[in-house]
């Protein structure tokens, strides 16, 4: 009888301690999967920009009809394209913490666009700097601004251009991890971090490389002027250029357990 009794608290030890395992993994699953996609949305949003390049360049077009709404709408199905994932404009209002974000990033970086409609249909002038990395820099601060707290989101690098993109201590170590040798590509890293008070949040980075496209204004000669005029760092085609860096919130021990 004895026997039996300590063979099921045993069973029943191990139920315990494995859901209690399983339930902060989910947690922590969750996390992941919410920063990674706030990053993806931006390199969505970096993509499309990448994409329309050649029109926004173009001194013979005036009004090129590239609106916030046009550019939204390409942004909503390159992510789905590239998550599964559909999001609306909309989802800015929702209680929902997870739509909430994305929606906050679409409606920021459709702001960034709609803001730049004089200069982006300026005819006679060719490069205006509409390019993924100040759409993404500019997006990245209004979302950061409009949804407060522990939320931030920006683009950064060890060789960064503009000093609004320098890595902080947390990024520059994820960096050189992606930059190591052997470090799986195209993977993004998570991780929960304790801040000063005691309190916690999810830090999570996914890497950027150097596609062809890039060469023009990253590439060789190293040292020599880009066409905006910043010095070339001479990247070659599939060196990590840098990294979206995300930033939320960690739920309280509550929530988690409410889950
Ligand atoms: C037309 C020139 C041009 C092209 C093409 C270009 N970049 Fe950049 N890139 C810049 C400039 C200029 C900055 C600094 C932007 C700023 O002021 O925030 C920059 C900044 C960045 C940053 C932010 C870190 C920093 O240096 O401040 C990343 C990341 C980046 N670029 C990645 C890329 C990738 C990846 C590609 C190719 C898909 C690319 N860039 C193509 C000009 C370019």
């Amino acid at each position: 009888m004895l026997r039996r009794i300590m063979f099921f608290v045993l069973i029943l030890v191990f139920t315990v301690g494995m859901s209690t395992a399983q339930a902060f993994a989910a947690g922590e699953k969750d996390l992941e999967n919410e920063a990674s996609n706030v990053a993806k949305l931006l390199i969505s949003c970096r993509a499309v920009i990448a994409a329309n390049q050649g029109l926004f360049n173009n001194p013979e077009i005036g009004d090129k009809g590239f609106t916030g709404d046009v550019y939204v709408s390409k942004v909503i199905e390159h992510f789905k394209n590239a998550t599964g994932v559909e999001i609306s404009e909309s989802d800015a209002t929702s209680s929902d913490p997870v739509k909430k974000a994305l929606g906050t990033l679409l409606v920021s970086t459709k702001n960034v666009i709609d803001e730049s409609q004089k200069v982006l249909n300026t005819k006679g002038k060719g490069f205006k700097k509409i390019i993924p990395a100040t759409v993404g820099r500019r997006t990245g601060y209004k979302y950061t601004t409009a949804m407060g707290g522990d939320y931030y989101l920006k683009q950064t690098s060890l060789k960064y251009r503009n000093p609004a993109n320098r890595p902080d201590a947390f990024e520059a170590r994820i960096l050189k991890e992606f930059e190591s040798e052997g470090y799986p590509k195209g993977q993004g890293k998570g991780k929960v971090v304790t801040k000063a008070d005691g309190s916690k949040i999810y830090r999570y980075m996914q890497p950027l490389y150097i596609k062809p496209v890039c060469l023009k204004c990253h590439g060789d000669p190293k040292g020599s002027k880009d066409i905006a005029g910043r010095i070339k760092e001479g990247y070659k085609v599939g060196d990590v250029r840098g990294a979206v860096s995300v930033m939320i919130p960690y739920p309280s021990e509550d929530l988690a357990q409410a889950k």
